[in-house]
């Protein structure tokens, strides 16, 4: 092909070759799954169709096609080879007990080769070689089905069985081009016929792959390349998963009421085989435009490999950020939330490293607006939201990100470190905010050993002390109940989001004692507080007295008050109530109280002094009236 094709060009090609075949148009189901408790985001199109393909019956048919958005969080890591994404696009067709394979396999080949021109002789084909444990057979089927397709292109078409993965990397490929492949053509949410839980739906699957002759095959992945190898050379395109199993029991599977056809398409990668391009960032519209834009802000070409990386992770998260943005996520330390703060916290150093400019980032997400405004107009209502929430990050990340590269040089590189156990990565999280990305690619850079276990084993641990902190805060923390106490716990609330608002999120109460003279409060935070910072959080608590918002106690669940945002640990240390206070819309915190029942209470508010506990760790003494 001379000219690229476009993502709207194919996304439209695909959903028109559907529709001509009586498949209904269904929207993309949101990034946030509904009913699903199995990931923390949509990864796949089938998952917002599960309970159809179990059985029950969809409002719009047996035949659909969509385009769904979809975030695959584990593959954060992955992102800055030639051909990991976080966020993409998967194009689906559905027959719910409609078609089987002997229409799926031509359509989904005439639509590749016919109508969007890829070269059969590029194309590799999978099947399941079965499974006779659970009484499933080999592929025959499908095989048979692709045998004559490609032969009616001229193109030879050899059968291989390869068995397991092991052995593919021994054999090779000898000459194949249809290949049975184990569990690896098994298809569930939740892996292979073994790993799966009882109830769940799955089946053989055929895959297609598309060679990219150029990629030399890496011999790090294995002896002999084969379409499954992981070094780039062949890249899956296409999976119509022939799902027509549960699972029954351990070892024992069943027919499903109906043979259903779960076909997904990876988009990107297969707008990069139609466009020939063996780097998924050139070969998609949509991210390419956003490396030229970055060449323009950096001053760097995206060809320079010292830079690639860079490009590529601040492309990828960029067009992921704006889709978690505008389902509704927010950077926070949890879940979701916290997935959208690595994202943009990894961009800002990339950023850094290329020469991007502080406050040039939020911008580029225009560029991912326009890109996908037409078919997510939700988006145009939202930029602005987008851009704040993306610059309000960075600008958060900044307060603590210089300090914590000082502090990195200074005790890490400086100090001849070869490797950071647990309690020293976890460190530069607590006290600089620099997520998992940061710390591992910080690591990688200055050749340290980085243990990722033992980070998130720390992170664990941190939350669970944090849990017996806040348990203990009020029992330990408070001298007495007298009246000036009780109001200058009420003060150490609203100092607390104070804090979080002036220095950022990554404040968070360490400690708290109240005699009747004071209150005293440890937060996490790096760097001392500048004069006008200290002037901001005094004036935020005097505006919260001012505004003599009601103080309101409610008692509700653990799930509700973590829901309703209130800040506190949750577990079931807790018990089924806990009491949340509320200081009209500023603060809500899970505490035992006592407090004042209205914030004029207090009169005024004054900092007397703001100190250094220990690393990463500040003080402020106050009081009030
Ligand atoms: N469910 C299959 C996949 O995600 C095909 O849609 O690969």
């Amino acid at each position: 092909m001379n000219e690229n094709l476009s993502s709207n060009e194919l996304r439209e090609k695909f959903i028109a070759y559907y529709k001509e075949k009586g498949h209904a148009v269904l929207p993309s189901a949101a990034l946030i799954p509904e009913n699903d408790p199995t990931t923390l985001f949509t990864g796949s199109g089938m998952q917002p169709l599960i309970s159809y393909l179990l059985g029950e019956k969809h409002p719009q048919g047996t035949r659909l096609v969509d385009a769904q958005q979809c975030f695959r969080v584990n593959d954060i890591e992955e992102v800055g080879d030639s051909r990991h994404t976080t966020f993409f696009e998967m194009l689906g067709n559905w027959s719910l007990g409609d078609y089987f394979k002997k229409e799926q396999i031509p359509w989904i080949f005439g639509f590749l080769v016919d109508v969007v021109g890829i070269d059969p002789k590029r194309l590799y084909v999978t099947a399941f070689s079965g499974d006779p444990s659970i009484g499933i057979p080999k592929d025959e089927t499908s095989v048979e089905i692709w045998t004559n397709l490609f032969t009616q292109k001229g193109v030879t078409a050899t059968a291989v069985d390869l068995g397991t993965e092991e052995n593919a990397y021994i054999v090779g490929m000898q000459n194949g081009r249809i290949f049975y492949y184990g569990s690896k053509n098994w298809w569930s949410r939740s892996g292979t016929p073994e790993t799966m839980p009882v109830g769940e739906p799955g089946g053989p699957d055929s895959e297609m792959f598309y060679e990219f002759p150029d990629v030399d095959h890496n011999k790090k992945f294995g002896e002999h390349c084969h379409p499954q190898c992981d070094c780039g050379r062949f890249i899956e395109i296409g999976n119509s998963v022939f799902m027509e199993y549960k699972k029954e029991g351990e070892g024992v599977f069943a027919k499903l009421a109906h043979e259903n056809v779960d076909f997904g398409g990876g988009f990107e990668r297969m707008l990069q085989a139609i466009n020939d391009s063996s780097d998924i960032f050139l070969g998609v519209d949509n991210l390419k435009k956003i490396l030229d834009v970055l060449e323009e802000k950096s001053g760097r070409k995206y060809s320079d490999s010292t830079a690639k990386k860079s490009f590529r992770v601040i492309a990828d998260h960029m067009r992921a950020a704006v889709f978690l943005i505008s389902n509704g996520i927010a950077p926070s330390n949890t879940d979701r939330g916290y997935v959208l703060r690595r994202l943009i916290r990894r961009m800002v150093r990339h950023c850094d490293l290329i020469g991007v400019e502080e406050g040039f980032l939020a911008p580029i997400s225009r560029i991912v607006v326009d890109s996908y405004v037409s078919i997510r107009p939700i988006l145009s209502e939202q930029s602005m939201v987008i851009l704040q929430t993306i610059n309000d990050e960075e600008q958060k990340f900044r307060k603590t990100l210089k300090s914590g590269l000082n502090e990195f040089g200074k005790k890490v590189i400086g100090a001849g470190k070869k490797s950071l156990n647990g309690e020293e990565s976890f460190y530069f999280y607590q006290s600089f905010g620099f997520p998992v990305e940061v710390m591992r690619e910080l690591c990688q850079e200055n050749n340290i050993t980085f243990s990722e276990e033992e980070f998130n084993k720390e992170f664990e641990k941190h939350q669970k002390l944090s849990r017996f902190g806040t348990d203990k805060k009020f029992a330990g923390g408070l001298a007495d109940t007298s009246e000036q106490t009780t109001k200058l716990h009420t003060a150490t609330h609203l100092l607390h989001t104070s804090l979080r608002k002036v220095l950022g999120e990554h404040v968070g109460q360490k400690g708290s004692n109240i005699t009747a003279e004071r209150l005293r409060f440890d937060f996490s935070h790096p760097t001392k507080m500048t004069t006008e910072e200290i002037k901001k959080v005094e004036e935020i608590v005097n505006e919260q007295i001012n505004r003599a918002l009601p103080v309101i106690k409610e008692i509700t669940t653990p799930d509700k008050a973590k829901e309703s945002g209130a800040l506190g640990f949750f577990t079931e240390k807790y018990g089924d109530q806990v009491s949340v206070y509320s200081m009209g819309d500023f603060s809500k915190e899970i505490c035992g109280g006592p407090h004042v029942q209205n914030t004029s209470e207090l009169v005024s508010f004054k900092i007397l002094k703001e100190e250094a506990v220990s690393a990463g760790i500040r003080r402020i003494k106050a009081t009030v009236g």
